[in-house]
């Protein structure tokens, strides 16, 4: 399972670059940070080899396609984030004709999901998080939507966002998607244990004895 980060945070990304498959962006998480959105992308672009998704802001088909093409020629590994809908389907099928990638994001059912998929998309966004946050079972979306891809041999891949905990990257792992973003705080908690630091203590403590 590949693990992209969730963030437009340049400090966050930095510490763990060297193990990211990929980063995603969205114009909230652009808004803290205080610098002009094109730089902001192309330093990214720059720090993580793999793609980087970042969204547009316009909601009418021409406009989209028109962000789209000017935040694709930032960088190779750019991927636009378009949000689903009647507009955002067309856009994505527009940028899959000229190769353009796109992660469509914001999708909340699997037909959204089958929809995205139908018009080319590369990646496809449910947001689990706050389909948890309003007391429904986002994970269920996730199983429907891989069950769905695996019928029609779709290429599009799954990423499991809107991630709130690390219980959340277990239940994706367990579906078998593809791709989890998570924000900082989740993917740096993957990573620890209490049992671990704890065994460490244990294990240097007995090694200083045994040298005393
Ligand atoms: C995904 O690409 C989005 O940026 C993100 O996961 C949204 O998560 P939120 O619900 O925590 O804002």
């Amino acid at each position: 399972m590949k693990i992209f980060l969730d963030t437009a945070n340049l400090d966050e990304i930095k510490e763990l670059a060297d193990l990211l498959d990929g980063v995603t962006t969205n114009p909230s998480l652009v808004a803290r940070e205080e610098k002009p959105f094109r730089e902001l992308l192309s330093e990214i672009c720059r720090l993580v080899l793999g793609p980087v998704s970042a969204e547009v802001t316009a909601l009418d088909v021409e406009g989209m396609v028109r962000q789209a093409r000017e935040l694709a020629k930032v960088a190779d590994n750019v991927v636009i984030k378009i949000p689903m809908g009647l507009p955002g389907v067309r856009a994505v099928k527009r940028l899959a004709a000229e190769g353009i990638p796109t992660n469509v994001t914001l999708v909340f059912s699997p037909v959204q999901a089958l929809w995205a998929a139908k018009a080319g998309a590369t990646y496809v966004s449910p947001f689990v998080g706050r389909i948890d946050d309003r007391a429904g079972d986002g994970m269920e979306l996730v199983a429907q939507i891989l069950g769905i891809y695996e019928n029609y041999g779709f290429d599009t891949q799954v990423i499991v966002a809107s991630v709130r905990h690390v219980r959340h990257v277990v239940e994706a792992a367990l579906l078998g998607a593809p791709i989890v973003t998570a924000p900082y705080r989740v993917v740096r908690q993957l990573f620890d244990h209490p049992l671990t630091d704890l065994g460490i203590e244990r294990f240097l403590a007995d090694w200083e004895r045994a040298a005393g």
